[in-house]
């Protein structure tokens, strides 16, 4: 009975509430969200079932992997049991059936993944008849499966067993493709490698970015084990001028070679990379310089040697009092230490940090891999550190009083601006953070990108507005020694409603 009436309540507001307005993240730039579906087969306490995705925080959810059939270049499920229905844990269905409820989610297959390799990819896309066969076993496949799109996963075009004439191949899928998608408005994105190397080898990225709906950049294993010496997973810059692993140089890469900035995803890491130092007695840890062992060492959870997911590095953090915690200023990361055995890893601070330059390089939005390895389950206490930068740039911007004008300017009245809470508000015409404390919410990583979103995108508003009254002034001066009335002014102040309309269509 409650349930009817329920129903029908809901079936009455329908029409007039877009449900648009009502799920998803509030702000208008996407967040990718990838589901390493293979987390459901892991141990109970970090176990990651598709019914567990919660919508509210992702605009995309990647369903990740489907696989290539080599013998006849076709798009298949990687694990039928897990992927399909009757018999089988449906993941699929269970994806995209959350669309009904949350009509705001695209939800896209990838195909491809590291364990894939690269050389059934090269030999699908080498000639014309292959590329064809593949795209039509596509459009079927998305067609039955009800995804709006294919995330291309290959890594990478000309390594890894590819050959030189995979990056011009791979171009000539992305068009064939995009052109078969065309008329069904399919997404057409791509997980490319950030790496310099890989970015020169294996994609031209101009021409990508002209047929791909976006480009996810994977954004982490930058250093690792492999290197020799301890390293960040995912540094926001690099340790010296010619550093080219870094976030920072994958962003200006991409845009200085054409790639449009709106189409770029910044990828984010849940998890971290380990170290087993090679001298235990080491002093202070340098990343570049400070050598580790081969190998690292196993998590308690996931169990892959090297590799942490955020779940199982605030487990430990807090379960084992020994770890001690430091911050890397250059990459802005958080490393743990415990003896010989050192974890470097992203945490909300950092990612708050990587927000932030998505945000301040007009980036299309962010991507996570993977949102199973945010302490989806919220068993882990808040880092306190979370916010450290946030406030830090906050209270700088309160004491100039120029911020004041501007944001007397942009916001009349008091507002607020709310994803289950308030972010800030603007109140008697002054600028205050109210950010969540977040207790024991659950995906504290996601929580942190959904702040860190809509604080940076209101920080740039308000500096726009504060350099135009900046530019307004000079032209109001000029104009009294006689200069010409200024158009510049008109043009800039035109420039603040597109913008302020653009703010308000986005949380539409
Ligand atoms: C999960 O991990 C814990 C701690 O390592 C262990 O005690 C437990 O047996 C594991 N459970 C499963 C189902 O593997
Ligand atoms: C591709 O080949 C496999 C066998 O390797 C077969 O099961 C599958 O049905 C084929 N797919 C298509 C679309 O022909
Ligand atoms: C790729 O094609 C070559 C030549 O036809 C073949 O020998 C090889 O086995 C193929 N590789 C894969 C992974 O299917
Ligand atoms: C660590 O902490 C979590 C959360 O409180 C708990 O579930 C788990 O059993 C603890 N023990 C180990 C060995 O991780």
């Amino acid at each position: 009975m409650v349930n009817t009436i329920l129903l029908l309540s809901v079936a009455l507001m329908a029409p007039i509430l877009d449900a648009r307005t009502l799920t998803g993240p509030t702000h208008n730039k996407v967040v990718v969200c990838y589901v390493a579906t293979w987390a459901n087969y892991r141990n109970a306490t970090v176990k990651y079932e598709m019914k567990d995705f919660n919508p509210d925080l992702c605009t995309h959810l990647v369903y990740a992997f489907a696989a290539l059939d080599p013998t006849n270049h076709t798009i298949k499920p990687h694990d039928a049991w897990l992927d399909l229905e009757s018999p089988g844990l449906k993941g699929y269905k269970t994806a995209v059936d959350m669309k009904r409820d949350y009509p705001h989610l695209k939800v896209t297959i990838a195909i491809g993944g590291w364990n894939e390799g690269s050389e059934k990819y090269s030999n699908m896309s080498s000639s014309p008849e292959s590329r064809k066969r593949f795209i039509d076993s596509v459009v079927a496949f998305i067609d039955h499966y009800k995804f709006d799109g294919l995330d291309l996963d290959w890594e990478f075009p000309s390594k890894r067993g590819g050959r030189p004439e995979d990056k011009a191949n791979f171009v000539a899928l992305v068009k064939e493709l995009k052109d078969a998608f065309e008329s069904k408005q399919y997404l057409l994105t791509a997980a490319l490698g950030a790496g310099k190397d890989t970015m020169d080898t294996a994609y031209d990225v101009a021409k990508l970015s002209r047929y791909l709906d976006l480009i996810h950049m994977m954004c982490y294993d930058y250093h690792g084990t492999w290197d020799g010496v301890v390293g960040a997973n995912a540094p926001l810059r690099g340790t010296s001028e010619d550093d080219v692993l870094s976030l920072e140089y994958t962003i200006k890469y991409m845009i200085s070679h054409g790639v449009s900035p709106y189409k770029l995803v910044l990828g984010l890491p849940m998890y971290g990379r380990n170290f087993l130092l090679k001298d235990p007695d080491t002093t202070e840890i340098v990343f570049g310089k400070t050598p580790a062992q081969p190998e690292g060492f196993k998590g308690n959870y996931i169990q892959e040697t090297g590799f942490m997911g955020y779940n199982e590095i605030c487990m430990d953090l807090m379960n084992n009092t020994a770890w001690k915690k430091f911050w890397d200023e250059k990459s802005a990361t958080p490393y743990l230490r415990d003896g010989d055995r050192v974890v470097v890893y992203d945490n909300q601070r950092s990612i708050a940090l990587k927000v932030k330059m998505a945000v301040d390089y007009g980036l299309g939005g962010v991507m996570v891999w993977s949102i199973d390895t945010d302490d989806t389950k919220g068993v882990c206490a808040e880092e306190l550190d979370a916010l450290t930068d946030i406030y830090a740039r906050f209270n700088k911007m309160l004491v100039d009083p120029l911020v004041t004008k501007a944001v007397k300017s942009l916001g009349s009245g008091n507002k607020n601006h709310n994803y289950k809470g308030q972010y800030y508000l603007i109140h008697n015409d002054k600028l205050e953070l109210r950010l969540l404390t977040r207790g024991n919410t659950n995906y504290p990583l996601m929580e942190a990108i959904n702040q860190a979103m809509v604080i940076s995108l209101e920080e740039k508003r308000i500096m726009a507005e504060v350099e135009r009254i900046t530019n307004t002034n000079v032209i109001d001066k000029k104009d009294k020694r006689g200069d010409k009335p200024g158009a510049a002014s008109i043009l800039s102040s035109s420039a603040v409603t597109l913008l302020f309309c653009l703010f308000f269509i986005g949380k539409l």
